[in-house]
């Protein structure tokens, strides 16, 4: 496969709710440890709320970047157990996830939800990463554009980013967690599709990423694909072993 590192190639690590605290800044030590150089790469990890701020501190001036991996839209307040996008960006934050498939599955995260905290996020200063992607009945039935075209525009008819950066990650639900990664191919489509559509909201650059089951061993199929700006990782991005791989396998190619 003939490969060029494009401008720009993201490499997100969202750690879920799989680390500790003592796990997660052994993990961003040793990481720190392989002096990554970012000209042309961008990596970011998203740890739990918990060990944020000890993980940004370690990783400030460096060139790995730190996101909170959800957000709330109100800037403080009576809301028991949550989080403000304006304290993730006070404790080091560069990035946010928001609408990822487990907020909107599990936690029952409207896209009206989704808006807000995109909202708070370009008020704050923090880049959103806004996480868009079907279901296997989706994709059954034929609705996969249908049900992406409904998430980017609750998302993003009339935003005004401000200035601020957007990025997009395309995870569909059925290839997050379960092995069953989306072909390259079809990830490029769609990524492809994704790419026009945001132009409907949005001018300047987009980059999209592709997220659900990437690994070391999987992880060049896309990111040697013009359209696909990067991957953002989950299981893969928690151990040291499984995340320097994939990273490396990135640089080397
Ligand atoms: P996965 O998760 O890599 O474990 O499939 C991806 C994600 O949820 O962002």
């Amino acid at each position: 496969m003939t490969y060029n590192l494009k401008p720009k190639t993201y490499i997100f690590g969202n750690w879920k709710m799989y680390l500790g605290f003592d796990e997660s800044n052994i993990l961003v030590h040793a990481l720190l440890q392989q002096k990554y150089v970012a000209d042309n790469m961008c990596i970011a990890i998203f740890p739990s709320a918990l060990a944020i701020r000890e993980v940004a501190m370690a990783a400030q001036d460096t060139p790995i970047a730190v996101g909170a991996q959800n957000v709330n839209w109100n800037p403080k307040g009576a809301y028991t157990g949550e989080v403000s996008a304006h304290m993730f960006k006070d404790v080091g934050c560069t990035y946010a996830l928001i609408g990822h498939s487990e907020r909107r599955h599990i936690f029952g995260e409207s896209n009206e939800d989704v808006r807000k905290k995109l909202e708070a996020c370009v008020d704050v200063g923090l880049i959103p990463v806004l996480c868009i992607g079907e279901t296997k009945e989706d994709r059954e039935a034929g609705k996969t554009q249908y049900r992406l075209k409904k998430q980017l525009m609750k998302a993003l008819d009339g935003l005004d980013m401000r200035g601020g950066q957007l990025i997009i990650a395309y995870e569909p639900v059925w290839a997050i967690g379960t092995g069953d990664a989306c072909l390259p191919d079809d990830a490029r489509d769609v990524i492809g599709w994704i790419r026009e559509e945001v132009k409907l909201y949005q001018s300047g650059i987009v980059p999209v990423l592709y997220g659900g089951s990437v690994s070391g061993d999987n992880v060049v199929s896309y990111v040697s694909q013009t359209e696909i700006d990067g991957v953002l990782v989950g299981g893969a991005s928690s151990t040291y072993d499984t995340f320097s791989t994939l990273i490396s396998r990135v640089i080397s190619k």
